[in-house]
């Protein structure tokens, strides 16, 4: 009887936990949520991130990286032309649009690589004010994590914005030396946040 007590009360305070953080919006049936779908938003955009976060890592290091040192290919920004790799941010947009793709998805989210002074002007597209107040949090903060909230249409959404900070020289030399920098583009230089991962999560 106890313990069926502490269940009850355990299911209580996970119902309240995420009533009062948002719920998240899901395609399953009630039942399905009632089974055990008791995720906070920012505990789904965080756990995205880690494989978001270990995918670009790998990318980078043990494909262009390493590939480079070993003289067998280099990444280029015209990839296709060339028949070189693909830039990291290039492969983390084309995963993007991929998901973005992908009918039905059982949470509709979406993410992109963002940054106050993009190199590809396309990807500043998706930047709504808070996703810009983020950005800009990270960069004050020297690369704390930000998490709000927004409503576009009748939507609203959990925003979740992680820190993409430069972790190599390459980082800074491709981008201090790129053509599409504007005016105000910075001398970035290491440990840097260059921008930021943001994850977008509809919520009820
Ligand atoms: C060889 C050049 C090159 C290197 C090296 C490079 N970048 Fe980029 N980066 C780019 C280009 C070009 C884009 C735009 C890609 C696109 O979306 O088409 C980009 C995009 C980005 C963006 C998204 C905003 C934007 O500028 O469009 C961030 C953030 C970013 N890079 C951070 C980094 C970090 C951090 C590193 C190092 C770990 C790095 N970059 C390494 C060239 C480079």
């Amino acid at each position: 009887m106890k313990n069926k007590i502490a269940k009850i009360g355990i299911a209580l305070a996970l119902a309240v936990a995420v009533v009062t953080t948002g719920s998240v919006l899901t395609s399953c049936s009630d039942s399905q949520a009632a089974a055990g779908a008791q995720f906070t938003p920012q505990q789904l955009a965080d756990s995205l991130y880690i494989v978001l976060k270990s995918d670009r890592k790998v990318y980078a290091r043990d494909i262009v990286t390493r590939l480079k040192s070993e003289g067998v290919i280099t990444p280029h920004e015209e990839w296709q032309a060339n028949k070189t790799l693909l830039l990291p941010a290039q492969m983390f947009r084309r995963g993007a649009e991929e998901v973005d793709l992908v009918p039905d998805k059982p949470v509709p989210f979406s993410y992109s690589l963002q940054s106050l002074w993009p190199l590809n002007y396309e990807n500043s597209m998706k930047q709504t004010p808070v996703v810009k107040e983020g950005l800009q949090h990270s960069i004050d903060t020297d690369g704390e994590n930000f998490y709000g909230e927004e409503t576009i249409g009748d939507q609203k959404y959990f925003i979740g914005i992680y820190p993409d900070k430069a972790v190599a020289a390459a980082c800074w030399e491709c981008h201090n030396d790129h053509e599409n920098r504007k005016d105000d583009y910075p001398e970035f230089k290491q440990g840097d946040v260059m921008g930021g991962v943001v994850i977008r999560i509809p919520v009820d």
